[in-house]
């Protein structure tokens, strides 16, 4: 009998350490799990175990469960959360530098966004974040951002006009809605959906994976697909936490990321279709929304609108900075 206790034991305990990982990672964000950054946080947990056999788990926390973006930083400061991966407009007052990625018609597509993200411009912006005490690893994609409204379509600036935005925290998100006559309201992601809802804001920015996991086209009566400004996303860590990291460990978590960063790209390239397909099956049954396209005057309209914005961030952001990033997409 004692033979048998004392070989139960031996066997539980085997079990709970080939169950359990010696190091936990939390990783914090924001929007769904479907997203392809919420799939890419996913694929990085899974990847984490599979290299580590199992030493480090990362445990993903979405849907602003654990933190909004704004309380993330600190969280990250304290080594209450480790990984987050806030959207650029969330490090304003942190590093006023990253609202370059909120200009309007900054960016010539995707291949734009990675020249400026993956090149010179992308490196001062991740060592400005480095410098404030966090480990900044990966640019990802969410897509370029489209204008919706329960008020009135948005095509010409002026339609855009005496509309509540709700936007992120970002003062080019501000003056952006400002120079047409819109009212700016800075709301979390998580508030987004009721505010629509119960009209606190009329009108929102968000690509489609935002927009159609999250079902604002439920709360919205048009999306313009105006693809005028660009939403991603830099995956930071806490500095606390990775300075303590075992060394050994390191390069294989970098090795993860590496990979969840390729996945999320394809992720938010392949995803795209499929969820604008969704929107129009969506606006064919739907009594009350509709998705308008805008055409090359729409553009320019809102190009010219937008000119006046740019001159009030050369401090701030650094006119050579903004010039870096227009020469690099040439
Ligand atoms: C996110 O994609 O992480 C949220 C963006 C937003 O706040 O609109």
């Amino acid at each position: 009998m004692k033979k048998f206790v004392k070989m139960f034991t031996v066997a539980a305990l085997f079990a709970s350490w080939s169950f359990a990982a010696d190091y936990t990672i939390k990783l914090s964000h924001v929007v769904s799990d479907v997203t392809p950054k919420g799939k890419a946080a996913l694929f990085f947990a899974k990847r984490v175990a599979e290299l580590t056999n199992g030493k480090v788990e990362v445990v993903v926390f979405s849907n602003a469960q654990l933190h909004d973006d704004d309380s993330v930083m600190k969280a990250l400061k304290l080594g209450n959360v480790h990984i987050a991966i806030p959207s650029f407009s969330k490090f304003t007052s942190l590093v006023p530098e990253m609202q370059l990625f909120d200009l309007p018609f900054l960016f010539d597509g995707p291949d734009g966004v990675h020249a400026v993200m993956d090149g010179e411009v992308g490196q001062i912006l991740k060592d400005k974040v480095t410098a404030k005490g966090f480990v900044a690893l990966d640019y990802w994609d969410a897509g370029f951002k489209h204008f919706s409204s329960s008020k009135k379509p948005i095509l010409f600036p002026e339609d855009a006009s005496g509309q509540k935005f709700r936007i992120m925290s970002s003062k080019v998100l501000e003056e952006q809605t400002k120079a047409v006559g819109g009212n700016p309201q800075v709301l979390p992601f998580s508030e987004v959906y009721s505010a629509l809802q119960q009209g606190v804001v009329d009108a929102a920015e968000n690509p489609l994976s935002n927009f159609a996991t999250k079902k604002f086209n439920e709360v919205q009566t048009s999306l313009t697909l105006s693809n005028h400004g660009y939403l991603g996303y830099l995956v930071i860590m806490s500095e606390r936490f990775w300075s303590k990291f075992p060394n050994d460990l390191k390069p294989l978590v970098l090795q993860a990321m590496s990979e969840a960063t390729a996945y999320e790209r394809d992720a938010a390239a392949e995803d795209e279709a499929q969820l604008l397909a969704q929107m129009k099956d969506y606006e064919a049954k739907a009594k009350d929304f509709t998705i308008y396209e805008m055409n090359d005057e729409h553009i320019a309209a809102w190009k010219k609108a937008m000119e006046g914005v740019y001159p009030k961030f050369y401090k701030t952001i650094g006119e050579d900075l903004i010039k870096k990033a227009i020469e690099v997409q040439k």
